[in-house]
């Protein structure tokens, strides 16, 4: 019995630029048109849009297939998208211009291509040629050095509705010649289109990357940018053990871009912290390095008897200032300047919350934090981490343990932990009950409750 009356698969397969492939003769874009056109006149709940792998036809793609009739159409364009949909989905009767049912030819041309492509691949594999995964990996710095150059030179901004290499270097003072290479690299990437001499941005540029609108997410982006000059010297901090000073990281701009950076990350993921946790009996908390605030605000905004206390560096308590000023609670949320791994937390908080805070410390540092925050806790109050929590062989997942390299050379002792890790010190703090709440995303809850 099927799920759905009919099911679609449209190629999607990736294959090496130069190399046939469904979504080089525009695959994705079909995909993209079939989606909508299914949504807007309410088929989903009869009609499973789903990608496939190569099918061994990619000289004759955009490829796809419904099921369950096995109705095979080769060379669709988002332009047929619709006459397909009225007719085939919605009708029952397929497009015969676009239908390729000569199932013998169908057959031989994939057989064919299985054999070809298990020899290349065995060729290479005797030439002891660097397989595109490694190859890959190796280059990947390239394209997203481009981006983030290209942010950091505000490029988005400056393309504007429009404008040639020459008005965009004289905006932004760049070189003209290189300043045309890296916008040509813009294009390849699907960044920027080109029209004669004209660059445009793409409507994901404008949106996301140009200033003016209200989803530009620049800013926060500048950290990574920043960032970068860091991991540029893991070689140096994997010798050394820690990380190696680049003197960039105290201006206020960096500060900024920093606070702008978690901003980012925090406020979707606030609500559901709040959610996860509750504020039944909840009415003191304490936020460690709380940063632009998202979660003492999102506490706030929850319940109007809440009162938050953040405590986070004099160079960010202003920005917090701004961050909660702007967010309309300053009346529940108090800033306090100092260092959490020196001043008195207070007491009587039914929770104190550490988000993305403990990766920033060694093992004896968060030791010595919990410690005091179980001091600091009313009875009943829990202590909530937040972080890239990794597996107990400290292997998985990979954004936890690529994470740990950036707190290798971003800190002195800083590192993703494990779940026991966490489990441990909080135990060894005097809690009694540890639980692991698992969020949508990267980072994951660690709660201890003080009896
Ligand atoms: C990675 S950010 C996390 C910010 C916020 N909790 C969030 O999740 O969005 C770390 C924060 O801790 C603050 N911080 C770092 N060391 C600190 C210390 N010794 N005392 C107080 N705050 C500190 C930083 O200024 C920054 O705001
Ligand atoms: S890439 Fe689509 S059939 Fe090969």
């Amino acid at each position: 019995m099927e799920p759905f009356r009919l099911h679609l698969f449209v190629c999607t397969q990736q294959k090496p630029e130069g190399v046939s492939s469904c979504p080089a003769s525009g695959s994705l874009l079909v995909l993209d048109a079939l989606d909508r056109e299914i949504q807007t006149r309410r088929l989903n709940l009869e009609v499973q849009l789903t990608t496939c792998g190569c099918m061994g036809l990619c000289d004759e793609g955009p490829v796809m297939v419904v099921y369950p009739a096995g109705v095979w159409y080769r060379h669709v364009q988002p332009a047929d998208v619709s006459e397909i949909v009225d007719a085939h989905l919605a009708g029952g009767k397929p497009v015969p211009r676009l239908v390729w049912d000569d199932a013998p030819a169908m057959k031989a041309m994939s057989l064919d291509h299985g054999e070809k492509f298990r020899a290349a691949i065995a060729a290479r594999d005797k030439a002891g040629i660097l397989p595109d995964r490694l190859d890959q990996m190796i280059r990947g710095y390239m394209p997203s050095r481009c981006l983030l150059t290209a942010l950091e030179l505000d490029i988005f901004t400056a393309v504007a509705d429009g404008a040639n290499a020459e008005q965009i270097g004289t905006k932004i003072h760049a070189n003209a010649r290189a300043l045309a290479m890296l916008l040509n690299a813009l294009v390849a990437l699907g960044l920027l289109s080109k029209a004669g001499e004209v660059y445009k941005n793409t409507p994901e540029s404008a949106r996301f990357f140009a200033q003016g609108s209200k989803d530009n997410h620049r800013n926060g982006l500048l950290h990574t940018a920043n960032i970068w000059h860091r991991w540029s010297t893991l070689t140096d901090a994997v010798r050394a053990g820690t990380r190696i000073p680049i003197g960039r990281d105290d201006s206020p701009e960096w500060t900024s871009n920093f606070i702008a950076g978690m901003q980012r990350n925090a406020k979707d993921r606030a609500p559901l912290v709040v959610k996860a946790l509750g504020t039944t009996g909840v009415h003191r908390i304490l936020d460690l390095g709380g940063g632009s605030g998202a979660y003492s605000i999102a506490f706030a905004k929850a319940s109007t008897d809440m009162r938050c206390e953040i405590l986070d560096v004099p160079e960010v308590v202003p920005l917090t200032a701004d961050y909660v000023g702007k967010a309309g609670v300053s009346p529940q949320v108090s800033l306090r300047a100092g260092d959490m791994l020196q001043d008195d937390f207070g007491s009587g908080y039914d929770i104190i919350m550490l988000n993305a805070i403990c990766h920033m410390f060694s093992e004896e540092q968060n030791q010595y934090i919990f410690r005091r925050a179980y001091s600091a806790l009313a009875p009943n109050g829990r202590l909530v981490v937040q972080d890239f929590i990794l597996n107990p062989d400290k292997a998985k997942p990979l954004h936890a343990a690529l994470f740990s390299l950036n707190m290798l050379v971003s800190t002195d002792a800083g590192a993703s932990h494990s779940e026991l890790e966490y489990t441990n010190w909080m135990k060894a703090a005097g809690f009694t009950e540890v639980c692991r709440i698992n969020l949508p995303g990267p980072s994951s809850l660690i709660v201890g409750s003080a009896k």
